[in-house]
């Protein structure tokens, strides 16, 4: 058993408007007052994330950004910086996660400076990795896994390691219903302990937070948090429902 805490985050992607976060925070919040074991994060659009940091403020839950740019301001439409999201009070940030870099062409380059600017405004990243289907069945796994990383984190230092959380998301298994096999997630989160160890530092390889995500639901957590390596879980789907990702969060 590791000392590593927990982490399960909510990633609403493009769902919720305004009042549909708030009705389901004040669903939420009190189904899982008292859970002090697991941190809770919730990553709700860019539109909600005032409204609530405010109904969260004093529980157990944290708010995350889905995405954020590395400037600090400038003429980037559309874009949001580290210290808008700092200034609302948020502690979290996503970075990388697969839809970014598929969509919206993301790259391991602009996802190092990402990482950089987060930890400098004291934003925890939460970094995603992950193969396709076709990396894979070609037997690309550990290559792609371990490209992103040491790309991704080419300028963090062994202590900001230490504190960040990596989530490994298959491709294949993100909204397909097709969930990785507990054993392929805690291989997979392995080998990326082992590269960060490696490839980083040791010791805060032992200390980063990896979760996985790809259909975890309510019914198949309980079985991935068993292994050695998964500290949590990164939900798309499944917590869209107040009820579902409290259940995800009383996982044990
Ligand atoms: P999913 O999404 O749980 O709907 O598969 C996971 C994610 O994209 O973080």
């Amino acid at each position: 058993m590791s000392d590593r805490t927990p982490i399960i985050a909510g990633n609403w992607k493009m769902y919720k408007t305004s009042s549909e976060a708030k009705s389901y925070v004040s669903e939420f919040l009190p189904l899982v007052d008292g859970v002090s074991d697991v941190e809770i994060v919730i990553c709700p659009p860019y539109t909600s994330l005032a409204d609530v940091v405010h109904m969260t403020q004093g529980s157990n839950v944290l708010v995350s950004a889905q995405n954020m740019h590395y400037e600090d301001e400038g003429a980037f439409t559309g874009e949001i910086s580290a210290s808008m999201l700092t200034d609302l009070g948020i502690t979290d940030v996503v970075l990388g996660h697969s839809e970014r870099r598929e969509y919206f062409c993301e790259n391991d380059v602009d996802l190092a400076k990402k990482i950089t600017k987060a930890l400098s405004a004291n934003l925890r990243p939460i970094l995603c990795v992950g193969e396709s289907d076709e990396d894979r069945e070609a037997g690309r796994t550990e290559e792609k896994l371990k490209g992103q990383l040491i790309k991704g984190l080419a300028d963090v230092s062994a202590d900001q390691l230490a504190g960040m959380v990596v989530a490994y998301e298959p491709i294949w298994a993100i909204g397909t219903g097709k969930t990785a096999t507990p054993q392929i997630a805690q291989d997979t989160i392995r080998f990326i302990r082992e590269t960060l160890a490696a490839e980083f530092d040791a010791g805060a390889a032992a200390q980063v937070r990896i979760l996985y995500g790809g259909s975890v639901k309510p019914d198949n957590i309980a079985e991935l948090m068993s292994e050695d390596d998964i500290d949590g879980a990164l939900v798309g789907g499944a917590s869209l429902k107040a009820s579902d990702f409290a259940q995800l969060v009383n996982y044990k």
